[in-house]
């Protein structure tokens, strides 16, 4: 790459050449990059080629190329990998944050499975490891590839990367013939120390902590690179089988380190939840001594026949919880409250922080959550802090936990300047300037301008493309705002996407000649675009960004619908209906029901969903984690009192098996299950000529 010359003493003509040859340089590399999957440079020579071209620009802003480098819609390093399709899905963990936490999720698995307390139940609890999950697949004890978690269901091709790896073998003598062996890939702390200090002596990128370390080596193109990064590695579960590794989890994770994995050594056996706390306590001591971060402790059921039995609910295991370590705390000032307008027009206060380091994270913004928060008061107008109110310029502590926004926990009352005045919270909305208005009971104030205030507008276009909805490569939160005050290119709904390219082809200034754009970033785009008219259901339902619908819902809802013409036709038809419903499904409750039933009944928000589904081929909800069995499609409901499962979990039982279960008979239902004591819904199924069954024929049915 040469001599860099100082920015200073370059003249207009040299600065002109040079950022000529720079998009010349950038534009090489990104082709080799993402077309042909060969990197010629490493991520480091390309960051110094960017920051260099975004120097000189900085100084003669006048010499901008239309080609800029800094302009174009780049794709992220991540996107040269392949994909991998997970045999099963990745899940995450839902948290607990304090001891009254994890005794509810012991409570929560008594009373699923039906266990009482003076009953033992035995879990394992071993520390969380702060660093990316990987999945590696076994195939005759040879090492065949390796996946991220992605999405969970899909995630990228890092083998090549994986296989630099000392801590990951190669080869497994002795394995069962199928095994995918899921752990965390960590970076130790002295090697993240070393690794950061040669990057600073040479100029190269350094991480803020060591899982970003982690993330970034694996996610090299060039597994020299990723090598040349030293990365460890904990196996801590499995995913497909061909053998059950043990009966246990404790016996599954020392048959893994028997086959020569890096297992946890504060790895634990411990009999009920106060044994779990004090390990907690234990492992919370050693921390500071591990040599590598942790964020928590994670505690597992150890008997995988009640594993098995517990399930998952649509992202988490029922039979696993993370119990988080307190949060990282600094102090700073507080040097402005801006007011962001979100998708749902909810008004948020935003502190603009003068910036600390938290916990090996950089915090330069925190979240106020709303106004009675600013003021001192929780939302049943208890006083919180004292009651003591935030102000700009007060002295704040900031807490960061895990991957969360950052908080604001507490203000310093001695340090708050003299001339220092309340918050007056807005009553119109920044943006549009509607009135901002709270309703009873709420703690948010919204804006009404609905799909006419431009923040709500953006911000839903945004939660659109965002990447667990239409995830559109080339157009993410930037580019939908600069499309979206287009006048002659504009996307200000949904489906204003999917008719960009016709009406591109229409324009006089066609988009590839645009400032910032190009041939190929033109067709790339389109090409993307193209790419996600064909698109799964739990996709399209969580991106229409309907308020209480999140990516969780979102998916209980295809499940339980299987296709957009039945979620559709629940949706418009008759309100008590769809209320019945949608309430009956496991994990929807009325307020979410409600929202989904006025999005639908709101006219506007009607005709831009309508608009946009004519432009897509939605795809029904797969049946990948619903085992085909005797009930699949049909629908039960049960009754009665059963003895030897609990209602909660025949029911999910029944909907892992791919039924449905419904709380009423009609003639709709398959088969009614009767327990012990059943009343009028066996006499109305007889008169139906519904199938009744008791118990035992129900246990038989579903093979338990
Ligand atoms: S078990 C089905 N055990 O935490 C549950 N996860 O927040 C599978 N993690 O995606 C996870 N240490 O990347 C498990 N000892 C441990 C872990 C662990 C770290 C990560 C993992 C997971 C995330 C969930």
């Amino acid at each position: 790459m040469g001599q860099e010359r100082p920015i200073a003493t370059l003249t207009e003509d040299e600065a002109a050449r040079e950022l000529e040859r720079l998009a010349r340089q950038i534009a090489q590399a990104d082709q080799a990059y993402h077309q042909q999957d060969a990197p010629e440079i490493s991520d480091a020579e390309y960051d110094a080629l960017k920051r260099r071209n975004a120097e000189i620009e900085a100084r003669f802003p006048a010499l901008k190329r239309a080609d800029s480098p800094s302009a174009r819609i780049g794709a992220s390093p991540a996107e040269g990998f392949g994909k991998i399709r997970h045999a099963v899905r990745m899940l995450s963990l839902s948290n607990a944050f304090d001891p009254d936490e994890v005794r509810e999720f012991d409570a929560r698995i008594r009373k699923y499975l039906g266990i009482g307390s003076d009953t033992a139940l035995t879990y394992t609890a071993e520390p969380k490891i702060d660093g990316v999950s990987l999945s590696l697949r076994y195939e005759g004890g040879a090492l065949i590839h390796a996946a991220t978690r992605g999405d969970g269901e899909t995630g990228e091709d890092v083998t090549a990367n994986a296989r630099t790896i000392a801590q990951i073998p190669q080869r497994l003598p002795g394995a069962p013939d199928l095994l995918e062996v899921r752990g965390e890939v960590y970076m130790r702390l002295e090697d993240f120390q070393a690794l950061n200090a040669r990057a600073a002596e040479t100029g190269g990128r350094t991480f803020a902590n060591p899982r970003n370390a982690a993330a970034g080596a694996l996610r090299q193109l060039d597994p020299e690179i990723t090598r040349a990064r030293p990365l460890s590695y904990f196996a801590y579960g499995w995913g497909a089988l061909s053998e059950p590794l043990a009966d246990t989890q404790m016996g599954s994770i020392e048959r893994l380190a028997a086959l020569g994995f890096c297992t946890n050594p504060l790895t634990r056996i411990c009999d009920g939840v106060e044994a779990l706390l004090a390990h907690y306590a234990e492992i919370e001591m050693q921390r500071p001594s591990l040599g590598y971060d942790i964020d928590g402790v994670v505690y597992k059921v150890n008997d995988l026949a009640l594993q098995h039995r517990l399930g998952f609910r649509s992202t988490t295991p029922r039979w696993a919880i993370a119990h988080k370590f307190a949060a990282e705390t600094a102090w700073t000032r507080l040097e402005a409250i801006d007011i962001q307008v979100g998708r749902t027009g909810a008004l948020s206060p935003v502190a603009r922080l003068k910036p600390i380091n938290v916990g090996g994270v950089l915090v330069s913004n925190a979240t106020l959550h709303n106004e009675d928060y600013i003021l001192g008061r929780d939302s049943r107008g208890e006083p919180i802090r004292d009651g003591r109110d935030i102000r700009v310029g007060d002295w704040v502590q900031v807490y960061r936990a895990g991957d969360v926004i950052p908080k604001i926990a507490d203000v310093d009352p001695a340090r708050r300047p003299s001339d220092s005045v309340p918050y007056v919270f807005p009553q119109t909305c920044p943006q549009c300037g509607s009135p901002a208005v709270r309703e009873p009971g709420d703690s948010v104030r919204r804006c009404t301008g609905g799909l006419i205030c431009p923040a709500q507008a953006v911000e839903r276009l945004k939660h659109f493309v965002s990447r667990n909805a239409f995830d559109i490569e080339g157009l993410g939160a930037k580019q939908i705002e600069a499309f979206y005050h287009d006048d002659q290119l504009p996307i200000r709904s949904p489906a204003d996407i999917f008719t960009l390219q016709a009406r591109d082809a229409a324009n006089l200034t066609r988009l590839r000649n645009r400032p910032g754009w190009g041939e190929t970033s033109a067709r790339n785009l389109f090409r993307a675009i193209d790419e996600r008219r064909q698109i799964p259901l739990h996709r399209v339902i969580f991106a229409l960004g309907i308020r209480h619908v999140g990516e969780t819902a979102a998916t209980l809802l295809a499940q339980h619908f299987g296709s957009w013409e039945g979620f559709e036709s629940c949706l418009t038809g008759p309100e008590t209906e769809a209320m019945a419903e949608l309430t009956n499904i496991n994990g929807v409750g009325p307020v979410m029901a409600q929202s989904l039933i006025d999005a639908f009944a709101n006219e506007a928000e009607r005709g831009a969903i309508d608009a946009l589904v004519a432009h897509l081929d939605i795809q029904d909800a797969e049946a990948v984690h619903v085992e085909n069995s005797a009930i699949t499609g049909l629908t039960l409901v049960f009754t009665g009192t059963l003895t030897r499962m609990t209602r909660a979990e025949a029911k999910a039982r029944a909907e892992a098996l791919g039924a449905r279960v419904a709380g009423s008979v009609s003639a709709k239902t398959d088969i009614l299950v009767a327990g012990e004591g059943a009343g009028s819904k066996a006499t109305k199924a007889e008169a139906l000529g519904v199938r009744v069954i008791d118990e035992d024929a129900w246990l038989t049915l579903i093979g338990a």
